[in-house]
């Protein structure tokens, strides 16, 4: 009966894995850049087939990466059922290609960025059950710093308070068909956000929080590989799971 429930019940994951890394400043895209002996990508990839929830990885990289990185998975073990396909010139524009390959039997659709090498299963099992609990559900932090709303004079305009700010991550999980639809609209209305929820916010689908973790760093500027090698040197030791 499980077995039955689970091939109707596919859950699958989308990395965008197609931006330049403009800010790593090294001249090729950063998540080919190797932490401990292996590519960014390669430890994303690896952390997702640990969860027993992940049945499907779509890769999606750009256009001139797709044999070089079919090449490079088809030599990495472990690795859940997986399909690389061309990005585009915006985040939401990768994404939108994974989705055109997600598998029909999925129910459930989790867009991770490649860039985030650190995620704990836990983390991803927490995101997967709250998309199927209530349709949405993103891996985010409390805010450890006081953020200002400032206008383009440079002067403050608002303090929100603190305990009302979250720092949204990935993963971020929702129902295939709120994830399709919320895609849909977006292209429809020519409306790009910086992160998937808020094309589904737009719905006005509920999103639900789930616990996160402080380790989950997105690999975005020099500084940032420092600190994912001393965080993958000691397995991750001291992050929350
Ligand atoms: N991404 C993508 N397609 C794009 C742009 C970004 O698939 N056209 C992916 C990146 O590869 C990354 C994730 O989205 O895994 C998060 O984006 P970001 O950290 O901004 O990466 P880059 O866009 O590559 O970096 P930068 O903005 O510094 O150029
Ligand atoms: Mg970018």
């Amino acid at each position: 009966m499980k077995l039955l429930r689970r091939l109707f019940r596919v859950v699958t994951a989308v990395f965008p894995a197609a931006g330049q890394g403009r800010r790593m400043n090294v001249g090729s895209n950063k998540v080919f850049l190797n932490l401990v002996g292996k590519p960014i990508l390669v430890h994303t990839l690896q952390r997702f087939s640990r969860s027993k929830n992940i049945d499907h990885l779509v890769v999606v990289v750009a256009a001139e990466d797709v044999s070089f990185v079919r090449n490079l998975l088809k030599a990495v073990p472990g690795l859940k059922p997986y399909q690389v396909v061309a990005g585009g010139s915006e985040r939401q524009y990768s994404i939108a290609n994974g989705l055109a390959v997600v598998p029909e039997n999925s129910d459930v659709v989790l867009v991770h960025d490649a860039a985030r090498p650190l995620i704990g299963v836990e983390t991803i099992d927490r995101v997967v059950a709250g998309a199927r609990e209530i349709g949405g559900a993103i891996a985010a932090v409390p805010e450890k710093n006081t953020v200002k709303v400032v206008g383009e004079d440079g002067i403050v305009k608002e303090t929100p308070p603190r305990k009302k700010l979250w720092e949204v991550q990935t993963p971020q999980g929702f129902r295939k068909d709120i994830l399709l639809e919320a895609y849909r609209k977006a292209a429809e209305d020519g409306f790009l956000g910086t992160d998937d929820s808020s094309l589904v916010e737009r719905l006005g689908v509920p999103v639900k929080v789930v616990e996160g973790d402080y380790c989950n760093i997105k690999v975005t500027t020099p500084e940032d590989l420092l600190i994912a090698e001393a965080f993958l040197q000691k397995q991750r030791q001291g992050c929350v799971d």
